[in-house]
């Protein structure tokens, strides 16, 4: 089972045929032959296998070598910058919860790990439907899926470790969510600006700045940023109303209990195989954008600081840092057009930016879902080197998605006696839970059927 040098021991017999013939052959790949596996994300081929996650099978046959029903795997050992695009109900949070289901501590052992060191996890999860990662599949709803998982000789699970956090205010069903409050201190100026739609050098942004200054090193709260602004005691000299401005909007934001000066610490988060979700469905879109800036800015300082020191006693042969966290970081991202939109005021876009452009030396990794490929930051995407296409209908979406694909796109496909020659056609035409998966060490797109989840899917239509 699993990661096998043998035939026999394969992930079912769940694909034997498929409708596809590629065109193109695939003359660059990362291929054991003898047990049919195939790897993404890696360059040569690792002789004791360790650091994979199971994707599925390939689902094309090719007029050339054929690899259907080859099994697809992750490599977790590089940090990623992972896109997968999609229309509705493609398949792109199957997929987010199937990358997780590999990297996460599981409840049981599961064949979808080869020789997984699990890693910490943090969840975007704007639609807060990733809560049923705790729990196997069950219900009416899951008859399917637990059928697949049977056909991929599969056992259902459950995450060992999953924290949940919901906004202040929200329904708590499962009974130990945690609740999320950001510290005000962990926001940068240039955030409260955009937070509070103010300009950076204007007016109330220099208040801001002051504020800022004066309150460095607290752990303060908005209440203290508002008490300061009223006793005027600031050396920028603004207008009353100006001041007056940045006061109503303080007020406003500690209405909505998002900010505690005694908020989330990213530090005591970061445990190995445990999945933190941030279910966010309840916050405005600035604020999902600015729970994910904090992250993804967190996660960058203290991962990046820790690699360091790592790497100074290793060279020095001193003791290793105070505090042990796990060597690699996820962040994944649902619904990445909102948190990190091409255009428009966004406080999460510079922290993703920095974290894709900086994050590899800090282990960091970035996995990115979107409907809309073609309303995500230009910056962040720059740094895809993984992608999982799934079905786009919208040209504007194909081109979008098709710009960021890091290798060859599929020249030619046939399907029962057609032949389609061109890639967003073909696109159009993948069903759901299926995807075109690109890399640098791949030399074209290949077509695979992502595997069931083996825990529960929550974003299922009602039914
Ligand atoms: N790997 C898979 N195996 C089997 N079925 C799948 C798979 N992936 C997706 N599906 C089917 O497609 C449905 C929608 O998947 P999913 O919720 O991941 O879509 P989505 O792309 O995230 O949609 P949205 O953009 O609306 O959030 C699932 O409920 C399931 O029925
Ligand atoms: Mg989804």
């Amino acid at each position: 089972m699993a990661f096998s040098n043998k035939l026999s021991e394969s992930f079912g017999k769940a694909i034997e045929q498929s409708p596809y013939v590629a065109l193109d052959p695939i003359v660059k790949y990362n291929y054991s032959p003898k047990g049919k596996n195939l790897i993404f994300g890696r360059a040569p081929a690792a002789e004791e296998p360790s650091d994979l996650l199971y994707l599925g099978k390939v689902f094309e046959t090719a007029t050339g070598t054929s690899l259907l029903g080859a099994d697809a795997w992750l490599d977790t050992k590089f940090p990623h910058v992972i896109y997968i695009t999609g229309t509705r109900g493609s398949g792109k949070s199957m997929d987010l919860g199937i990358i997780i289901e590999g990297l996460a501590r599981l409840n049981e052992p599961s064949p979808v790990q080869q020789n997984i060191t699990p890693v910490a996890t943090f969840l975007i999860d704007t639609q807060s439907q990733f809560w049923t990662l705790r729990f196997p599949p069950q219900g009416d709803a899951s008859r399917t899926q637990l059928s697949e998982l049977t056909d991929w000789n599969l056992q259902a699970n459950g995450l060992a470790d999953a924290a949940v956090f919901v906004p202040k205010g929200a329904t708590k069903f499962l009974g130990d969510e945690k609740e999320l409050t950001l510290r005000p201190r962990d926001v940068l100026h240039e955030e409260w600006c955009a937070l509070l739609g103010q300009e950076v050098y204007g007016p109330q942004g220099h208040l801001l700045a002051e504020i800022l200054e004066k309150l460095d090193g607290e752990d303060f709260s908005l209440d203290d940023m508002v008490r300061l602004l009223r006793e005027g005691r600031l050396s920028a000299s603004v207008a009353e109303s100006s001041r007056n401005v940045v006061i109503y909007r303080l007020t406003d934001y500690s209405r909505t209990g998002l900010f505690d000066p005694n908020g989330i610490n990213i530090q005591d988060l970061l445990v190995g195989g445990r999945c933190n979700i941030f279910m966010l469905r309840d916050l405005r879109d600035d604020d999902k954008a600015l729970v994910t800036a904090i992250l993804a800015r967190q996660l960058f300082i203290v991962m990046g600081r820790y690699h360091q020191q790592r790497r100074v006693s290793d060279f020095f042969g001193k003791d290793k840092p105070d505090r042990e966290f796990p060597s690699r970081v996820w962040l994944l991202v649902d619904e990445a057009h909102v948190v990190c939109p091409n255009s428009g005021a966004s406080p999460a876009r510079e922290a993703l930016v920095e974290y894709v452009k900086r994050g590899r030396d800090a282990g960091l990794s970035l996995v990115l879902a979107t409907q809309q490929p073609s309303a995500v930051d230009d910056r962040v995407l720059s740094q895809v080197n993984l992608s999982l296409s799934h079905r786009l209908t919208f040209q504007s979406d194909i081109n979008a998605a098709i710009g960021r694909i890091p290798t060859k796109t599929l020249s030619g496909l046939r399907i029962g006696g057609t032949k389609l020659s061109d890639f967003g056609d073909i696109l159009r035409l993948v069903g759901a839970g299926q995807c075109f998966v690109g890399d640098h060490a791949t030399s074209r797109t290949i077509l695979v059927q992502m595997r069931p989840r083996v825990t529960a899917h929550g974003g299922q239509s009602p039914i």
